[in-house]
């Protein structure tokens, strides 16, 4: 069956019929979606097999981003994030990008750096004439350690000496790390390797450890939006268009600004990631590190507008994300969101969580440029606010719908809201909460 990312109205429905939707569409099983989702993704003891001191677990909504299109195929998107508007923003992003053919993207070979580092190395020409010399070997005693990673098809690829200067000398190990984060594998291999290397450049073994900027392993997305597509009630589409370069042109000029381009970038990145069982903070670390590259910090992502007229985007990031190993084996959750995506690689997941980055960039810079991003981030606050001042079942909608259009959008004006509507349904002999 071909999946779609299109299911209009899914927003409207309840939590249970859209399990049933996404269950249609992405031929899963609705029971066990239910189960595994009801449940949270993962129960205590999973927990208690992951990290130390557990209590208990603790919850994040899980959604559907919809109207991914990547390289021509429709992608159902997992994500779990807590910020409200995310999830909406992406999607509706997505649905503009589809709009002029989709996200185009590419991800490179999934390759780690594994880091050697050595003290008081006091000739570093002739120790990287001899790290260079042996690396045949090297590279052997490498996939001799990771012989299951080997039989996979990946292992190490390349050695690479860096004279960091004052007898402070570092060996890279590249190691293909196949469809795993690969963080174990390489800190493996550096473990294994150190203290050969030591021999080799006379140096005393310091830190064996991979390096988060995994820059060899970067995803790069495109995508080219019509402008019809970007024209808001009050805003042409030509506007817009010219609006989201500005934008991208001010965080390619201010660091101040870059940092949160590339936050927005990375709602969507993140979501997906945590999803997914992997580990954002490797993500984070290498994306902000990729940003500062050419020595000041720029945004990830860049807008301008093309001779065809429409609005074209770019974003390119390194991303070290698993379909194996790691949290999955304890996370029932993780799983899931991998089958829901249909994720055929690690380097397809990279691939759409960078799209749904752009998208959430887009999204984010379309807002910026016209309205202003409080009407709609406020429309989708009102509801947790709602919910947070006591609103139950379809009155959390009501709350929030009077509240978000009083543009007073607090937890006192919530409970007046709720107040005065039980207040009325109880004249009127009903109650919604019923
Ligand atoms: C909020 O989570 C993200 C934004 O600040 C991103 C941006 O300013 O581009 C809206």
């Amino acid at each position: 069956m071909k999946r779609t990312s299109r299911i209009p109205g899914f927003y409207k429905q309840p939590v249970e019929a859209r399990r049933r939707l996404l269950a249609e569409a992405a031929d899963l099983d609705n029971a066990e979606l239910t189960r595994v989702l009801a449940g949270g993704g993962m129960d205590v003891a999973g927990a208690d097999k992951t990290v130390e001191n557990v209590l208990g677990t603790y919850a994040l909504p899980f959604s559907l981003g919809l109207n991914a299109q990547v390289n021509g195929v429709d992608r159902l998107v997992p994500m779990v994030v807590e910020e409200p508007s995310v999830v909406a923003a992406a999607s509706n992003a997505a649905k503009m990008i589809r709009d002029g053919g989709g996200f185009e993207a590419e991800s490179d070979v999934p390759l780690m750096v594994a880091q050697v580092q050595l003290w008081e190395v006091r000739d570093p020409l002739a120790a990287t004439a001899r790290v260079l010399a042996a690396e045949r070997s090297l590279l052997a005693l490498a996939d001799a350690a990771l012989p299951s990673l080997v039989a996979r098809g990946g292992g190490a690829r390349a050695v690479e000496p860096r004279d960091l200067g004052d007898g402070l000398f570092v060996v890279h190990v590249v190691v293909d790390v196949c469809d795993a984060m690969g963080a174990n594998l390489v800190n493996t291999v550096a473990e294994a390797l150190a203290p050969t290397i030591a021999a080799l450049t006379g140096g005393v073994i310091g830190l064996r450890i991979l390096s988060n900027l995994s820059d060899k392993r970067c995803v790069r997305v495109r995508c080219r939006v019509p402008c019809a597509s970007l024209a808001t009630a009050e805003t042409s589409g030509e506007a817009v268009r010219d609006g989201v370069v500005l934008a991208s042109s001010f965080a390619e000029r201010d660091p101040y600004r870059a940092a949160t381009h590339n936050k927005g970038i990375m709602n969507g990145v993140d979501a997906v990631v945590m999803a997914t069982g992997n580990d954002w903070r490797a993500v984070e670390a290498g994306a902000h590190a990729y940003a500062a590259r050419n020595g000041r910090y720029e945004p990830l992502a860049t807008w301008r507008a093309g001779d065809d007229g429409a609005l074209h985007g770019r974003l390119e990031l390194p991303l070290a994300l698993g379909i194996v190993g790691g949290t999955l084996r304890v996370h029932p959750g993780a799983r899931l969101a991998l089958r829901i995506l249909d994720a055929r690689s690690a380097q397809d997941l990279a691939m759409v969580a960078a799209a749904v980055g752009l998208a959430s960039n887009l999204a984010a810079l379309r807002a910026l440029a016209t309205v202003g991003i409080q009407r709609g981030h406020m429309a989708l606050h009102a509801r947790s606010v709602a919910a947070a001042a006591g609103a139950k079942g379809p009155e959390v909608e009501l709350v929030a719908a009077e509240i978000a259009a009083a543009c007073e959008v607090t937890l006192d004006a919530a409970r007046r809201a709720l107040g005065r509507m039980r207040a009325r349904d109880d004249g009127a002999g009903l109650s919604l909460a019923k």
